[in-house]
């Protein structure tokens, strides 16, 4: 079985971080978030993985690439797009690369969202009700910054669908996460279009499209605050599932707490609930973390305190320094001794110049 990443954008949302790491290669709970995507496909079958990218192919993704081939033993290309197609063009662009002799139907996923991934159940969706395409849905509060998905109770297919509407059409939204059959590649231009406000509305007039309704944690995690509440419910779900073999306990660790073993943490520190730290960092004594993410090779310095917010790599928190509030360091950043880094509303964006 085949799959379709959509890795464009330029992940502004993530900034500083997305300055020195294209977004699908932030890392996301100590690896790259597209990674976990990767192998969940892996787990239901797919072999071969298709990521669309529609800006300058930088190394660091080939390296991944490289990498990961091997790792995983699939097949992972590169459709490029010279200009932006948004999130139907890409298909079109790749539509050699989908399309095999079985005529099975292929994945496609949005980048940044996370989840537990039922792919093995969604296959089975699709061969149950057997028509074109088959969408991803979850249940949100907010239902307006996501595309809105109307169905029939019963047969889970989708009467309408609308893009980030203006007023309230329900509270079922499309989670990134599709089956589709061969034949929708028909219905796509190669040009810039979107699936969502041009195919999947007319499949559903055809009432060829169903929905699947995801059970479990969900969350778009590109922007930093939704990154974070993401991060708690990802380590909530290893609690529930796997709690011996991912999550620290001992001393001063509190709840929810993911260190890698690289990492050393000093004597009467208290880290936690829900904290994230990377590969080769520094805990100094007496330092205080709580909602937060540390990523690989930063040193946090005696008596510091990080709260809600997202360290990125090969950082320093000097000592005594508080840094809270949704604010995110890019890579390499110095916070000095003492200094109080915290913002209420809006992210404090800082970066190395
Ligand atoms: N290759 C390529 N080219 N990928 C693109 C392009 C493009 O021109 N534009 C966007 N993408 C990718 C993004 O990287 C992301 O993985 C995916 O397409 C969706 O784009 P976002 O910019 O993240 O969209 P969104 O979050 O506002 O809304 C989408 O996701 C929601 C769920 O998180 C929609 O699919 C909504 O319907 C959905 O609810
Ligand atoms: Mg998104």
């Amino acid at each position: 079985m085949k799959a379709l990443i959509l890795v464009g954008g330029f992940g502004t949302r993530l900034r500083p971080l997305t300055f020195s790491m294209p977004k699908p290669l932030v890392d996301f709970c100590n690896k790259p978030m597209i990674l976990h995507q990767i192998e969940a496909l892996k787990a239901a079958g797919v072999t071969e993985v298709v990521l669309a990218i529609n800006h300058q192919q930088p190394e660091v993704m080939l390296n991944f690439v490289k990498e990961y081939e091997k790792k995983l033993e699939m097949k992972i290309t590169f459709s490029q797009e010279t200009e932006p197609l948004g999130t139907a063009g890409p298909l079109a662009l790749a539509r050699d690369k989908l399309i095999d002799e079985s005529g099975k139907p292929f994945f496609v996923l949005n980048s940044d969202v996370i989840c537990e991934y039922p792919l093995l159940e969604m296959i089975e969706f699709h061969k149950n009700h057997g028509a074109e395409a088959s969408i991803m849905v979850t249940k949100v509060e907010d239902p307006s910054k996501y595309g809105v998905v109307v169905m029939e109770q019963e047969s889970r297919r989708v009467e309408s669908f609308v893009e980030k509407p203006k007023r309230f059409v329900g509270d079922k939204i499309n989670a990134g996460i599709y089956l589709l059959n061969p034949s929708v590649l028909d219905r796509i231009e190669l040009r810039r279009t979107s699936i969502e406000k041009e195919i999947f509305p007319e499949i559903a007039s055809e009432k060829k499209l169903y929905a699947m309704v995801l059970h479990g944690f969900w969350m778009d995690i590109g922007q930093p605050r939704d990154y974070l509440t993401g991060q708690r419910m990802y380590l909530n779900y290893l609690r529930k599932n796997m709690p011996g073999e991912l999550l620290a306990s001992g001393d001063g660790i509190i709840g929810n707490v993911m260190a890698d073993e690289t990492g050393v943490i000093g004597e009467r520190c208290l880290i936690g609930p829900d904290v994230v730290i990377g590969p080769g960092c520094v805990i100094e004594p007496g330092v205080r973390l709580f909602g937060c993410t540390v990523m690989r090779g930063s040193r946090i310095k005696e008596h510091a305190c990080v709260s809600d917010s997202i360290v990125g790599w090969d950082s320093t928190v000097g000592s005594w320094a508080r840094v809270a509030d949704i604010t995110v360091l890019g890579k390499d950043v110095q916070v000095a001794d003492a200094e109080v880094i915290q913002m209420s509303a809006k992210p404090e964006i800082i970066q190395k110049v």
